[in-house]
C-alpha cells in the first residue's frame, strides 16, 4: 500500500475508533471533545495511571457534593485553559460527572450550565498549591460525604519524586 493510502486507512480507522466508542445517549461531539481534549492524559474511561493523574471513572461526581468540590472542577487549569468553549466544556464535564462517575455523584446533583462553566474558568486555581487545597477537600468529601478512599491514589505529596 502506498503512503497516501496508509494514512487514509488509518484516518478512517480512527474516525471509526471514535464513532464507535460513543454510547447511544451521549452525543458524539462531547465523547469526541473529551478524547482530544482529555483523554490524552486522562485515558479514553477516565482511568490513567493515578499516581501521575488522578482516576475519573466512579470518583469524579463525588467532588458535586461541596460547593468547593463542584467549583474545583472547571476552575482546574487544564480545564479552565483548554480550547473548548463553555458550552462544550460544560457538556464534557456533565459527561465525567454523570457518566464516568459511574453514580458517584450525588442524587438530584444540577447538571453544569455553560454560563457557570465561562464564570468559574475564568478564576482558574493557579495561585494556590492545588495538592494541599485538592488534599483537604478530599478528606471532606471522603469523611464527611462516605466518598472513596480511591480519591486518595493521586497525590504528588504522597510520592516524592525520585531524588537525582
Ligand atoms: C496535560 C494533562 C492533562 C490534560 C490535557 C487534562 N488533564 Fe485533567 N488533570 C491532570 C492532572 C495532572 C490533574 C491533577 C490536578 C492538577 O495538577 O491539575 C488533573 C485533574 C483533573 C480533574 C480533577 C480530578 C481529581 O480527583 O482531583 C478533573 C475533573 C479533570 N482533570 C478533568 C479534565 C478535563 C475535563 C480535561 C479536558 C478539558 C482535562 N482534565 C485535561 C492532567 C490533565
Amino acid at each position: 500500500m502506498r503512503r497516501g493510502a496508509l494514512v487514509a486507512a488509518a484516518c478512517a480507522l480512527f474516525a471509526a475508533g471514535l464513532t464507535g466508542a460513543v454510547p447511544p445517549s451521549l452525543p458524539g461531539a462531547t465523547r469526541g471533545n473529551y478524547l482530544l481534549a482529555c483523554g490524552g492524559c486522562h485515558g479514553d474511561e477516565g482511568v490513567s495511571n493515578s499516581k501521575l493523574v488522578p482516576t475519573l471513572k466512579g470518583l469524579i461526581g463525588f467532588y458535586l457534593n461541596t460547593r468547593a468540590g463542584r467549583d474545583y472542577l472547571p476552575r482546574l487549569p487544564n480545564v479552565a485553559f483548554s480550547t473548548l468553549s463553555d458550552q462544550e466544556l460544560a457538556a464534557v464535564l456533565n459527561y465525567l460527572v454523570f457518566d464516568m462517575g459511574e453514580g458517584s455523584a450525588p442524587t438530584g446533583a444540577k447538571p453544569y450550565e455553560a454560563a457557570e462553566v465561562g464564570r468559574l474558568r475564568k478564576q482558574p486555581l493557579t495561585e494556590i498549591s492545588l495538592h494541599r487545597y485538592r488534599g483537604q477537600m478530599v478528606e471532606t468529601l471522603i469523611n464527611q460525604y462516605h466518598a472513596s478512599a480511591g480519591l486518595r491514589m493521586y497525590d504528588v505529596g504522597l510520592y516524592p519524586r525520585a531524588q537525582p
